[in-house]
């Protein structure tokens, strides 16, 4: 279904990003280059990322410092510390991190460590495996050095409390906060490289034991030096449906643009709901390897955050397939 004000969201999100490829790309690579794009209004997490890119350090560490800042920031009740519980009250994350040439680590159902991004990331590193999960993650990060910390502030207490007096549980992330969810963050170094990484507490009010999209390499994220890389936010069961990331991916590979390719994900979710599909928010981002920019979403509550060589941090509304 597309609507004028469809046509006008995505001729908004082009004249914001277009003019970028105009200045910096198409035949000036290297001058479009470093980019860092996030999902939701991420300023604190593109600036950290920024602060890696703008020296000529790797994509990899960039993303890893986007997502360790808001895994820390109390504020945020969808990722790390501060995040909202799941229905026992258990606060329990997952993350995961990929780079240019498919290394990739992942963590989920992690509890008592601020950090699963980093986590991942030495998941990534240190062993021969792509994913840990639950104690096994949890002896792995106590092995390793993280610290074994408390993550429910009194504040995600309190509203895990206030639900419990109905325990209603709908899997909508907006049913609890419609201006934010889990971030995913992809970056593109001076040197050409591509990584990612995405990290959440998941649903607010899941079922123990629920792992979302967030840690699973081509659900909620996937990197291809040679193409491009995608993340998701949103409904994670949708994302790991249609292995939303990696299909973004190689639909850039066959040829579709970032945007176009992040709307076919989209539309295949869309495909499986009808229209119940406007209450499921889920939304895409992608970046492609010359650094054309993607982002699509089921309602119209998506937006991301674009930091670019001008120095410029945009928050940019995604255009979306239900007005
Ligand atoms: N997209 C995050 C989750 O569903 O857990």
């Amino acid at each position: 279904m597309s609507t004028r004000r469809d046509f006008i969201r995505v001729t908004a999100l082009g004249a914001a990003v277009l003019p970028l490829h105009q200045t910096f790309g198409l035949g000036k690579l290297f001058e479009n280059k470093p980019i860092v794009v996030s999902t939701w209004p991420n300023l604190k997490a593109n600036t950290a990322a920024w602060g890696v890119l703008s020296k000529g350090g790797r994509s990899l560490d960039a993303v890893e410092q986007g997502g360790r800042v808001v895994e820390a920031d109390p504020t945020d009740t969808s990722v790390g510390y501060g995040g909202l519980p799941d229905r026992e009250g258990r606060v329990t994350l997952d993350a995961c991190i990929m780079d240019d040439q498919g290394n990739c680590g992942s963590v989920a159902f992690v509890q008592g460590f601020m950090h699963p991004v980093s986590i991942a990331r030495m998941v990534m590193e240190k062993t021969p495996h792509v994913m840990l999960v639950g104690a096994g993650a949890e002896k792995f990060a106590l092995d390793n050095g993280f610290k074994k910390e408390n993550l429910l502030t009194p504040q995600a207490e309190k509203t895990w409390k206030e639900w419990l007096k109905k325990s209603e549980y709908k899997p909508d992330h907006s049913i609890v906060k419609p201006n934010h969810d889990t971030i995913g963050i992809l970056a593109l170094d001076d040197q050409g490289k591509l990584s990612g990484a995405c990290t959440t507490s998941g649903m607010a009010f899941k079922m123990h034991g629920r792992v979302g999209d967030s840690p699973i390499i081509g659900a909620g994220l996937y990197v291809d030096g040679d193409v491009g890389a995608a993340t998701a936010t949103g409904v994670g069961e949708e994302m790991i449906r249609i292995s939303g990331s990696h299909t973004i991916v190689e639909l850039m590979r066959q040829g579709r643009t970032p945007q176009e390719a992040c709307e076919e994900a989209v539309k295949r979710v869309i495909k499986k709901h009808g229209e119940k599909a406007k209450d499921l928010s889920v939304a895409f981002l992608a970046l492609s390897k010359d650094g054309v920019i993607g982002a699509y979403s089921t309602n119209n509550v998506f937006s991301y955050t674009l930091t670019t060589p001008d120095k410029t941090n945009l928050v940019i509304k995604a255009p979306s397939y239900f007005p």
